[in-house]
């Protein structure tokens, strides 16, 4: 595990950019793992950037995204599918086709769930996951419980994350109470995962996630078995790691 400590959030977005970049300009059919949340948002920015530079082309990139509320249609601006396309789809040369979301709209969740999972089988598997991590240590919508879900399942939110997810809505009560997440063993089989978090709320869970035992109860201690992860993270987010003396 390589941890790149950066000065602020500005500095771990380019980071991430760069790692991610060097994914597609190394394999331009790259299989990027995509992720939602604020944390996300400044590497998808500059990623535009270099895009528009003439620096990166995402013609013959492939994506596939960790989650989608359950409930909400991709025109629905709270949706992830939305969130993809004005934060980063948009914006960048990657083909409509190319890209992967959990169909939020799928009642029948057992269809969703096994069609995702061979989506990501049939593209070859993920040649990087980008992760956020939740203030509880979710990764993906993957929250602290009795036991790892393996792949793609409907998962109920936790108090924790609508909590959290609530500053995106009007009020608590139009969270989305469930969603579609891609599972553990399927974030575990990509080929190289970078998680990024930024701000002393995610301090916590990231100290647990790294350095303390590897439970299900902590969702992104699992990162410690992967032989591939890039951990980008703020001072602020690294702040009990670095009083601790681990860095
Ligand atoms: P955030 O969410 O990037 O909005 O903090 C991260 C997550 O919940 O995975």
């Amino acid at each position: 595990m390589r941890i790149y400590k950066t000065k602020d959030y500005n500095e771990m977005s380019r980071k991430a950019a760069n790692i991610i970049s060097a994914q597609v300009i190394m394999k331009p059919d790259a299989v990027l793992g995509l992720a939602t949340g604020s944390t996300p948002l400044g590497a998808y920015r500059q990623l535009i950037d270099w895009y528009k530079k003439g620096d990166l082309d995402f013609s013959e990139t492939r994506s596939v995204n960790l989650d989608e509320y359950k409930g909400l249609a991709p025109s629905d601006p709270q949706s992830y599918a939305y969130f993809m396309q004005e934060n980063f789809f948009r914006h960048i040369n990657i083909k409509p086709e190319n890209t992967n979301i959990p169909n939020g709209l799928e009642t029948d969740e057992n269809l969703e769930c096994r069609r995702y999972n061979s989506v990501i089988k049939q593209l070859g598997g993920i040649d990087i996951q980008l992760l956020g991590i939740g203030n509880n240590a979710h990764i993906g919508f993957n929250e602290p419980g009795e036991a790892f879900e393996k792949e793609t399942h409907c998962v109920r939110l936790t108090e924790d994350t609508i909590q959290a997810n609530s500053r995106f809505f009007s009020s608590m009560d139009e969270v989305p109470r469930y969603a579609y997440s891609t599972g553990i063993k399927n974030i575990m089989q990509a080929r190289n995962i970078l998680l990024i978090a930024s701000g002393t709320a995610k301090a916590q869970a990231l100290y647990r996630s790294l350095f303390g035992p590897i439970t299900p109860l902590v969702p992104a201690s699992i990162l410690q078995l992967h032989s591939n992860v890039s951990i980008v993270a703020d001072e602020e987010a690294l702040s009990l790691i670095l009083e601790k003396g681990l860095l």
